[in-house]
């Protein structure tokens, strides 16, 4: 058992120190003489320019990556993308053409609504490209073109290395949608790249050096109720924030945009409320700051997520962790980790299973 976990307490832990070897993996092979390569979704450059819409199916972690892409299609290949839960998509009867691109993001490949989804899409006459961490797995089989997201197998019920795996992949297919669309020149793709190759370097920094976040989870571990909140990217990130924390140490915990807090949960901050913020240097962050302002006024504790050399945060927050600066676009890769690393320090204080949590499975193969 402790060979099979590497060393590491739990396998989550193992999985969480594993995400720089995914990223290396996942972005091997990928930029063959200076352009982007990703054959498996067999689509000429042409059939790439007339995609319209992008529409990402999945559930539960996978479902984030699909908000983080959602940034990034829109943000560099100007496409409209909608992210949909599987479960939603498959009941709604939702407009799909030829056009639209349909990504179904899962990493066990087998999750009941996702392939229903998938069917769904093709009866309407989508393209459906598959990311998964499974070889050989329905999603794999059931779609059009297939990324595999080379986290191998993952064994904590939590998720942490796939999604950093689906985050990378959803990435590259972010860059080649926008060099199709001519809106980034190749050589901005190879910079692009080689930044986002960094974040495995970036990655190693943080894993490094947990004392902030375990600081941090000591302060929270008793709480009942926590608000994850972000502007942007950090949105979405701290979507994944609050389910990796629920899912684990069964503290109850939400994710909001930080500029919605007013209109309701602000409501629930009262003195020594966990507010964690994912306030890392991003067009919106002065906007964020102005959130925290209005949270800590009424008492939160904040914990912030934010980037080496702005000491300004501290004026804000009650706790810092600071991660390496990157550009907004691959902010998910490192603000995600810490959040994964708080999620299981306050497990592992509540006394949690980490790995096995209750009532939970792995693969969710029933509807
Ligand atoms: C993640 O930590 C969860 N265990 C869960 O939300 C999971 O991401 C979801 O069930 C989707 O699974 P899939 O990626 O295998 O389709």
């Amino acid at each position: 058992d402790v060979a099979e976990k590497g060393g590491y307490p739990d396998f989550m832990m193992k999985e969480i120190h594993e995400q720089p070897r995914v990223i290396r993996d996942t972005l091997a092979g990928r930029l063959v003489n200076g352009a982007l390569s990703i054959d498996e979704l067999d689509l000429s450059a042409e059939e790439l320019n007339l995609i319209d819409r992008v529409c990402v199916i999945a559930c539960g972690t996978s479902y984030h990556a699909g908000l983080i892409a959602k940034n990034l299609i829109e943000g560099w290949a100007r496409i409209p993308c909608e992210v949909e839960v599987a479960s939603e998509f498959r009941y709604r009867n939702p407009i799909i053409t030829p056009s639209t691109l349909v990504v179904a993001v899962s990493q066990s490949g087998e999750t009941a609504d996702t392939l229903a989804a998938i069917r769904d899409a093709r009866v309407k006459g989508a393209k459906v490209f598959g990311i998964t961490n499974v070889v050989g797995s329905p999603v794999a089989r059931e779609s059009d073109g297939v990324i595999y997201t080379k986290a191998n197998k993952e064994i904590a019920v939590a998720s942490t290395k796939s999604f950093l795996g689906q985050v990378a992949s959803l990435t590259l297919l972010a860059m080649l949608l926008a060099q199709a669309k001519g809106k980034l020149k190749t050589n901005q793709v190879r910079l692009l790249f080689h930044e986002l190759a960094d974040t495995a370097e970036q990655v190693e920094r943080i894993l490094a050096d947990t004392a902030a976040i375990d600081e941090a989870a000591r302060a929270c571990k008793d709480a009942s109720s926590a608000l994850f909140v972000g502007r942007g990217m950090g949105a979405a990130i701290a979507c994944e924030g609050a389910l990796k924390l629920k899912e684990i140490s069964y503290l109850h915990a939400e994710a909001y945009p930080a500029g919605e807090m007013k209109h309701g949960p602000i409501a629930l901050i009262d003195e020594g409320f966990p507010v964690i913020a994912v306030a890392t240097k991003s067009p919106v962050y002065d906007k964020l700051v102005s959130n925290l302002q209005e949270a800590k006024a009424r008492g939160a504790m904040i914990v912030a997520v934010a980037t080496e050399g702005d000491e300004d945060i501290r004026a804000h927050a009650d706790h810092v962790v600071y991660i390496p600066k990157v550009r907004d676009a691959f902010s998910a890769v490192t603000a995600s980790v810490p959040l994964q690393l708080f999620a299981r320090a306050i497990a592992v204080e509540r006394g949690c299973d980490v790995d096995q949590p209750r009532n939970l499975a792995k693969s969710v193969t029933v509807e």
